[in-house]
């Protein structure tokens, strides 16, 4: 077993799930770290031992391996946002799909995705950032992994060049107000998040400057930042959670929602709902479930977003029931339907309180959140037994441990990835499940 603070020479053979390369060490186990690609000669410092395995950090790349690029962003390799920036498009798509495969293989299923659609725009592609503020006036992201190392970003890649520039205003305007970051550690001070969310098609721009209510930030700093967005909202945060969400929000400027217009429809967003985060991909995602599903089928949407499968087949004249938790969602959601004629029935309620399964519909759409299906919905789902299935995954390995339950009444009919995170070792998969027997 490698000692902790070592430095050790050794090459990458893989990645794990979080974007890590592998290092084999001769005569070791195998160290984990960032910002490493398969067949690099590196020298690595051990630095960690976690559940039986050892991550440390690349401190000299002796000789690069074949799938590394020139990154375009200057802070590619320190980071958080961008673990794979420094790997060849060709290989992260690549990668995507032997981690996506490995826990099928793990559960021993036979199938497994051969096909991973890819992102044309691995360069502002994201529609939404959560910029963080460090305790020495960064502004930025934090270092991979980590939750106290910020990265004070001058410049980023995924969102658009507009909102760099933004990001530097911000900064400038919290040195002129004297406005304090606030400390966890010492429960001081008030700056948490800036999120920015951009219609990409809309043009338009939201921010939400997530703040404690320890020091009063003074309109004259909003003033500021009007010319560059289209709202502006006010989130108040005193939680001792890091999260950046405003448990009250002020509308500072503009109109109260974003809107984004995806395959010629119209959503409306509300600042701290849920919404897919690359629009193009959004687009792809959209036409793939669509694709899955026939015209004359009846549909329930569970976890139904603002609308955006249900819309989509409602405009294609569609019978639609769609379930959601978030109250503005829905409430948006139904504005989208009346302005563009569209008929759905929405429901604001959690998919675990069960409303909708009294009813039969010929195929159900399930897009839940990274956590999964609630056990009272998975058993609920089985027992409604809709001929097909049309699952929308964003963590893979969750929906394979449901699989064991779903596929004693359902074959996988076809999976199929999509790059929604380019430089990351995530994607959303849609998986088509139909009723055995059917
Ligand atoms: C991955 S998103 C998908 C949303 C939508 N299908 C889309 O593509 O935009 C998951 C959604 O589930 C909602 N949600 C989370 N927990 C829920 C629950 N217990 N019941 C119903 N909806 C829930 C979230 O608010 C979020 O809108």
């Amino acid at each position: 077993m490698a000692k902790l603070y070592q430095i050790f020479e050794g090459v990458t053979r893989g990645l794990d799930g979080d974007g890590r390369g592998i290092i084999e060490i001769p005569g070791s186990r195998p160290i984990h770290a960032n910002f490493t690609a398969p067949e690099d000669q590196v020298e690595v410092e051990s630095l960690r031992r976690i559940k039986g395995k050892i991550y440390g950090q690349i401190v000299n790349l002796i000789k690069p391996g074949n799938e590394r690029v020139v990154p375009r962003c200057p802070y590619a390799q320190t980071c958080g946002g961008c673990v794979w920036q420094f790997m060849d498009y060709e290989a992260q798509k690549k990668h995507k799909l032997e981690l996506l495969n490995q826990p099928l293989e793990a559960s021993h299923f036979t199938e497994r995705i051969d096909t991973i659609i890819g992102a044309e725009d691995i360069y502002y592609f994201r529609n939404r950032m959560d910029y963080v503020f460090g305790p020495d006036g960064e502004l930025g992201l934090k270092e991979p992994g980590s939750w106290c190392n910020y990265v004070d970003l001058k410049e980023c890649h995924l969102l658009s060049a507009e909102s760099s520039e933004l990001l530097n205003v911000i900064r400038d305007l919290v040195k002129e107000f004297k406005l304090e970051p606030y400390e966890a550690r010492k429960q001081t001070g008030a700056l948490r998040y800036a999120v920015i969310r951009e219609g990409k098609r809309s043009k338009e721009r939201l921010l939400t400057l997530v703040t404690t209510s320890k020091q009063p930030i003074p309109d004259e700093f909003f003033e500021g930042l009007k010319k560059y967005t289209t709202t502006i909202y006010h989130g108040i945060n005193d939680s001792l959670t890091d999260l950046s969400r405003g448990d009250q929000m002020i509308l500072k400027h503009g109109q109260p929602l974003l809107r984004e217009i995806i395959n010629g429809i119209t959503y409306y967003i509300p600042p701290q709902s849920f919404f897919q985060t690359n629009t193009a991909m959004a687009e792809k995602l959209q036409n793939t479930v669509l694709s899955k599903i026939l015209p004359q089928e009846s549909v329930l949407d569970l976890y139904c977003g603002v609308g955006f499968f249900s819309l989509a087949l409602a405009k294609r004249g569609q019978k639609v029931k769609a379930i959601e938790i978030d109250a503005e969602s829905i409430k948006c959601a139904s504005q989208s339907a009346t302005e563009q004629n569209l008929k759905v029935d929405f429901v604001a309620s959690p998919a675990e309180d069960l409303s909708w399964a009294k009813e039969s519909f010929d195929t159900l759409i399930l897009d839940p959140p990274r956590a999964g299906l609630h056990p009272k919905v998975l058993s609920a789902v089985l027992e409604m037994a809709p001929k097909k299935i049309v699952y929308i995954s964003c963590k893979f390995s969750r929906f394979v441990s449901e699989l064991p339950s779903l596929s004693q009444n359902y074959t996988i009919q076809g999976m199929v990835a999509l790059d929604l995170f380019p430089h990351t070792p995530h994607a959303e998969v849609v998986t088509v499940l139909v009723k055995k027997g059917a």
